[in-house]
């Protein structure tokens, strides 16, 4: 990666250039960025008009698990930094482009290593040591029920590879055919064709943490830097409705999940950011969960918290610039806001005449072409006098928000 100290024209030779492969609401708060440091903005994702389409200079449709179609977008392109906004991507191209002498961030083995399971354990239980739940491997039904034995029940069965909770199961209590059923389930959702499955000890959660660390050249070494934890509650489900900021638990929590985020980025190295999960359990455990080595959908809410957002820092780390660490400048909240709508194109997100009138509530539309039953369409953020308060604010705007068929 170089470390950059002008920045040309986009659309002119020399032009400090940004290639996005995913192009979700994240990667439209990125591109955003990365625009008003003056860079230009390639967005590239699986459908057309992807969120950070609407705001990139040009846009490729491909499938990014192909290996040849992400190869020739980015050799096509030539940018300077290759940004994975999702997991599904050939890791196999990444490494390839990378060794070619392209800058992936924040590197392609870390890119390879989060998005597996198994190697993610291996690397962050075996070789960094750090708490995680109980865990076990296997590969076929019986192997899976010799794992769920060792860890205990309940436990969870997890696809090697797999994101937003896709084929996860629960099990409770022994079962040799419950076991080989649930194996049967994690590996159906698996993507690609892996067998294998990571068995966990099911943990009784008091909070999650997201703990966004970055790395950027500063001098001739590589400073790594941990935002403020993010906290947030799923209320049970998979997928992120609540985060806020500052944290609200307990300083010596704080410094562990923040010291689990530090060790996890600076293994995996490279320049750029890692957003670590970590769980805090009711018997007052703080264990490693996963990391993305990418902005981190709870982050939305560092678009209202923070001196520079999550993205203004993934911008920045990609385009080789400076970023000291933002500070938290005013408590908020962020809401996720899904819809029930069934296969509808051109959605409306109504009821912004009440919401927009809440003081310190601001929305983010992400501009999705069609909507489906549990697609996430929006975020509710709010700047509050204090957490609760802009919790309350946000909870009260979600309310108002319905969806309507075209
Ligand atoms: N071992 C566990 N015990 C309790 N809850 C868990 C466990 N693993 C995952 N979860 C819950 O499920 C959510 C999604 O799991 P995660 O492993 O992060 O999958 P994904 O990669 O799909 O995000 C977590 O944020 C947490 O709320
Ligand atoms: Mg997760």
């Amino acid at each position: 990666m170089k470390v950059r100290d002008c920045v040309r024209s986009p659309m002119l030779e020399g032009s400090a250039k940004v290639l996005l492969l995913g192009s979700g609401e994240l990667g439209k708060e990125i591109a955003i960025e990365a625009q008003r440091l003056g860079a230009e903005v390639i967005a590239v994702d699986r459908y057309d008009w992807a969120p950070a389409m609407h705001v990139a200079h040009r846009r490729y449709v491909v499938d990014m698990m192909n290996p040849r179609a992400v190869k020739s977008v980015v050799r096509r392109e030539n940018p300077d930094a290759v940004i994975p906004e999702i997991e599904a991507i050939s890791t196999d191209a990444l490494e390839e482009l990378e060794a070619e002498g392209y800058f992936v961030v924040p590197n392609a083995r870390a890119v390879k290593i989060a998005m597996n399971r198994l190697e993610l354990r291996r690397f962050a239980a075996a070789d960094l040591g750090l708490p995680t739940t109980k865990f076990a491997f296997a590969e076929n039904p019986e192997e899976a029920f010799e794992a769920c034995e060792k860890v205990g029940y309940p436990c969870l069965i997890k696809p090697e590879m797999s994101s937003s909770g896709h084929g996860h199961i629960r099990l409770d209590s022994s079962s040799r055919d419950a076991a080989a059923r649930a194996y049967a389930y994690a590996v159906s959702h698996s993507r690609g064709r892996s067998k294998r499955v990571i068995v966990e000890e099911f943990v009784d959660l008091a909070l999650e943490f997201t703990v966004i660390a970055y790395r950027y050249p500063e001098g001739d070494r590589v400073a790594t830097e941990v935002c403020e934890p993010i906290e947030q509650w799923r209320y049970g489900e998979y997928h992120y409705i609540e985060s806020w900021q500052p944290p609200k638990s307990d300083p010596a929590v704080l410094s562990r999940a923040v010291e689990i985020g530090r060790r996890v980025a600076e293994g995996l190295g490279g320049t750029g950011i890692y957003a670590s999960e970590v769980f805090l359990t009711k018997d007052g455990r703080v264990l490693f969960s996963e990391v993305a080595p990418r902005s981190h959908d709870t982050g939305l809410v560092t678009l209202v918290t923070q001196e520079l957002s999550e993205f203004a820092v993934h911008a920045r780390t990609a385009l080789g610039l400076p970023v000291p660490r933002p500070r938290v400048v005013s408590p908020g909240a962020s809401m996720a806001i899904y819809t029930d709508l069934g296969d509808v194109w051109s959605p409306g997100v109504c009821g912004l005449q009440e919401v927009l009138r809440i003081p310190g509530v601001d929305v983010r539309i992400f501009g999705k072409p069609w909507a489906y039953p549990g697609r996430r369409m929006a975020v509710l953020l709010a700047r509050g006098s204090s957490v609760d308060d802009a919790l309350e604010k946000v909870r009260r705007a979600a309310k108002l928000i319905s969806f309507r068929p075209a």
